[in-house]
Order: C-alpha cells, then sequence, then structure tokens
C-alpha cells in the first residue's frame, strides 16, 4: 500500500479515479465544481435526479472526455452544515469499499479537502489512510484457494494547497501506521484456535521485536512463571496440552528515565470455560479471547512503524482455557504471584486469573507511567455497553480522563463504569482472600474491582472490549479495535 498526497488541481491532475464530494440540495465541493466545468457531467446527473447527495449514496462518472481522470466516483456526504467526522468516515468507507472492488492501480481521494467539523488537515488525512487499509483488509489466509488481487495500492490524498500537505503526510503516517497495526490485530483475532495459539503468539511477537528497531522481546514458559510465584495463571493452563507462556515487550525509543506506559493484553487463544464449560452455540467466537494480546501486538506494530519517541512495555499472559483431567475445578484455591489467595468458583472467570500475575509482573519489574490492561473480559460489558463503547474502569481519574479524550479523538470511545469497596464485597469467599466472581449483579464491575485487588501500587486502568474488539454474525471477524485508542494515548502520553 502507498499513499501520496498532491495540491494539484482536480483538472490537472491524472488519475484512474477521482473520488469526489457532493452534498444534500445539489450542493458541489470545490473539486466536483473544477471537473463540472468541462462537459458539465456532475451538474447533469445532480439535476437528473441520479444522486441526492445523501450520505453514503454513489454515482459513477465515465464520461471524463477533455479532463485528465478517467473516471469521476461522486460521494453523497449529507448536508455540507453536518460534515463532521462520522459523516466523513462514512463517506470515505463507503467510496474505498466501493473503488476496492475494481482493478483500478491509482485512485485519487479529493475528500480530504472538505471542512469535516473536529478533523483539521492532519486528521483528514490521518481518517483517509486509516480507512483505505480497513477498506481493503480481506482475511483469506485460511482459504485454500489464492486470494483475488484486491485494492489499488496506491491512494493518491489531494489536499487544498503546499500548507495542508504537509500536515497532511504527517497525517499519512499516523493513519498508515494504525491501519498496519489494526491489520495485525485482526489477523491474529480471527486466526482459529488450532492455529492461533499461546506459542503462535510468542513467535509473532519475537519475529516483530526481531526486524524492529528499538524493540525486543522476551518470552517466559511455565517453569519460570512458577519460579515467579503465578500459581493463578499456571491454574487456567492446567487443563490444556498447549504451554503458556508470557510475552514481554519492550518498545524504548526515549529516555531510560522516562517511565513507560505498560499494557497488558489478555491472551485466551480459546476460553472453552474450562470445567465450567461454556455452552456450545457460538463457542467458536471464543478464539477471539485473545484480542486484548493481539490489540497489544497491534499497537506494537504501529509503533514499529511510527518510531515515536516514548518508551512503551507490552505483557501478554498467554494460554488456553480446557477442561482436562489436570484443570483446576470449582472451588480450589490458588495463590497469586501477589501472594493473595483466590478461590476459583468458577472457571469461565478466567481472564482476571491470568491478568492478575502479569499487572503484579508488570509492578514489580517496571514502575508503569500508566498500568493499562485490555481484556474481553466479560460477557456482562457487552449487554451494558453493545458494541459502541469499551468499558473502562481506573483508579486515577486523570488516567481515566486521558484514556476518554484519546478514546474521542481517535473515534474509538470508551465509557467509564464506577469501581468502589461496596462492589468489591461481592468477591468475598469463606475459605480464601477473594473469590474469582462476584455474583450476576454489576458483572463487568466486579471484575474490574478483582483487577483492583492487584494494581494498587500504579496508576491503572482497565479496558473490557468484549463488546468492542470483534463482530458476531454475517460480518463476523476482529474490528481492530482498540488500537486506535492505545495508540493515540501512548503518542500522547
Ligand atoms: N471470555 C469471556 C468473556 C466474553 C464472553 C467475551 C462473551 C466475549 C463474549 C470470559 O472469560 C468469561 O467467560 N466471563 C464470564 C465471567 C463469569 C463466569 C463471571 C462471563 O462473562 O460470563
Ligand atoms: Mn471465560
Ligand atoms: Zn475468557
Amino acid at each position: 500500500m502507498q499513499f501520496t498526497v498532491t495540491s494539484s488541481r482536480a483538472d490537472q491532475h491524472q488519475t484512474e479515479l477521482a473520488i469526489v464530494a457532493v452534498y444534500q440540495d445539489g450542493e458541489l465541493s470545490a473539486a466536483a465544481k473544477i471537473l463540472n466545468k468541462i462537459g458539465g457531467a456532475v451538474s447533469e446527473v445532480m439535476d437528473n435526479g441520479d444522486i441526492s447527495g445523501n450520505s453514503s449514496e454513489l454515482i459513477l462518472l465515465t464520461n471524463t472526455a477533455g479532463l485528465p481522470c478517467k473516471r469521476i466516483l461522486l460521494v453523497g456526504c449529507g448536508k455540507r452544515s453536518e460534515f463532521d467526522r462520522t459523516a466523513y468516515r462514512k463517506a470515505l468507507l463507503s467510496a474505498f469499499s466501493w473503488a476496492g472492488k475494481k482493478p483500478y492501480s491509482k485512485v485519487t481521494s479529493y475528500l480530504a479537502q472538505e471542512n469535516v467539523k473536529g478533523a483539521n488537515a492532519l486528521r483528514r488525512a490521518h481518517i483517509a489512510a486509516e480507512i483505505w487499509h480497513n477498506a481493503s483488509y480481506r482475511f483469506t489466509r485460511m482459504k485454500s484457494k489464492p486470494a483475488k488481487p484486491g485494492h489499488a495500492e496506491k491512494l493518491v490524498i489531494a489536499v487544498r494547497d503546499a500548507k495542508s500537505a504537509a500536515a497532511a503526510r504527517k497525517g499519512i503516517g499516523q493513519g498508515d501506521a494504525l491501519g498496519q497495526g489494526m491489520s495485525f490485530m485482526r489477523d491474529l483475532a480471527n486466526l482459529p484456535g488450532n492455529v492461533c495459539t499461546p506459542g503462535y503468539l510468542a513467535k509473532e511477537a519475537r519475529a516483530l521485536a526481531r526486524k524492529t528497531k528499538n524493540m525486543s522481546c522476551k518470552v517466559l514458559n511455565e517453569a519460570e512463571m512458577q519460579k515467579l510465584g503465578m500459581g493463578s495463571l499456571l491454574s487456567v493452563t492446567a487443563g490444556s496440552e498447549q504451554p503458556a507462556h508470557l510475552i514481554v515487550l519492550e518498545y524504548k525509543a526515549a529516555a531510560a528515565s522516562r517511565q513507560p506506559v505498560v499494557l497488558v493484553g489478555k491472551g485466551i487463544t480459546f476460553d472453552t470455560g474450562g470445567i465450567s464449560l461454556k455452552p456450545p452455540a457460538a463457542m467458536d467466537e471464543m478464539k477471539y479471547d485473545m484480542s486484548g494480546a493481539a490489540s497489544v501486538l497491534g499497537t506494537f506494530k504501529a509503533l514499529a512503524e511510527l518510531q515515536p519517541k516514548k518508551n512503551v512495555v507490552g505483557i501478554i499472559p498467554t494460554c488456553e482455557n480446557m477442561p482436562g483431567g489436570r484443570a483446576t475445578k470449582p472451588g480450589d484455591i490458588v495463590t497469586s504471584m501477589s501472594g493473595q489467595t483466590i478461590e476459583v468458583l468458577n472457571t469461565d472467570a478466567e481472564g482476571r486469573l491470568v491478568l492478575c500475575d502479569a499487572l503484579t509482573y508488570a509492578q514489580k519489574f517496571y514502575k508503569p507511567a500508566a498500568l493499562i490492561d485490555i481484556a474481553t473480559l466479560t460477557g456482562s460489558c457487552v449487554i451494558a455497553l453493545g458494541s459502541h463503547h469499551t468499558g473502562l474502569m481506573a483508579n486515577s481519574d486523570k488516567l481515566a480522563r486521558k484514556l476518554l479524550a484519546a478514546g474521542q479523538t481517535a473515534d474509538d470511545r470508551v465509557w467509564e463504569l464506577p469501581l468502589g469497596e461496596d462492589y468489591a464485597r461481592q468477591l468475598h469467599s469463606n475459605f480464601a482472600d477473594m473469590a474469582n466472581i462476584g455474583g450476576r449483579e454489576a458483572g463487568t464491575i466486579t471484575a474490574g474491582c478483582f483487577l483492583g485487588k492487584f494494581t494498587e501500587e500504579a496508576d491503572w486502568a482497565h479496558l473490557d472490549i468484549a463488546g468492542t474488539a470483534w463482530k458476531g454474525g454475517k460480518a463476523k471477524g476482529s474490528t481492530g479495535r482498540p488500537v486506535p485508542l492505545l495508540l493515540e494515548f501512548v503518542l500522547e502520553s
């Protein structure tokens, strides 16, 4: 994929396809007006009512005699006064998805010239590159026939003038890196559990670090985790034939004295529920239970491309949750690395059991400026927030506000839920320091409270991505979220 910027006028720029905005009530964008001057093709279809300018409407003009573009794709962008980032994203997705099915080698988008509420020239180019990646994403690795030739390789982003060109180039750099990070996450999460095992995640992390400046990777095996006292993490992998790993990625491009942002991603490569076995319906979707891990790897992929002057650590506890003769049983009591004991009342609440030891590890070996865990942790988060907002819980208001702001900027939103003693009490155990479940009420929050018992030494936030990281149904697949949020947060930190 190749992105370039041009500030030449639409009637002086050669391309196979020019993507151009039109608005409701017959209003033309500047590029549409320029192209209309020769032949009047744009006003003809507008006057005939072939396109009304409503949002996402598309019409192709091939009668471009006298113009340097072979074709024009008009994109309806709705009301001009209401053209905001959401409408801009929608228009781009619709146009780029359409263009992606055609055999064009070079496509030029004039949409970044438009006024978009809440997006400057940099952000408009950033979004265009991000959506070009997302619109062209296909997961065909597991099909026996080779993939069809996909999307055009070259996207030209046309901007208003030379001054916005510099900002656009910077935006493209970010959007391109983000797009690559999201595609990396989506590939990992879409892979089935028999391919994407804990060992596979470790191999991918090592490979990324090996080819990347400022990045290193270390992988702990079960014996090493045993030595550290990670009895909680190891209790989850007990029923599995696949060895568990703790993957530690370091990206160091700022002064060594700068405390790192530490990202901890849940990496359950398949969650059967263990002895507290899940019902069969849609159990295949539990291959996505490593989406937290994949979002950390996706963010590191973006960092690898962008090389910002930051220090970031990624920690991925990864294993399977399986039933078996050696599997942990309801009622078993395990000792975490923190020394706290946990009564495992439900083996399906396994995410918190692997995360708590990884969080303790993070605080013991790093002094995080911010400690953030990312996990497909609870089904109840899907019920509470659906697929629109990621659930956020934090022990620091300042960190929570930064994440909320990053989510707004990146259009990858989070919604804060409370923590507190009233909820934490639901985790009471008669036999151990705590139970791993807190009853039916407020399941997302009690899961957050559980993790809060292991993060008292850091400014910590928990992101529950069970509803946002992947889609079910006909469009089943990974979304690449919350890589946009995490990258924005890291770049702003
Ligand atoms: N991985 C699941 C959470 C999940 C469920 C994510 C549905 C996406 C869709 C997690 O390990 C789990 O099973 N959580 C249980 C917790 C319960 C036993 C307290 C849940 O949400 O049902
Ligand atoms: Mn589970
Ligand atoms: Zn799980």
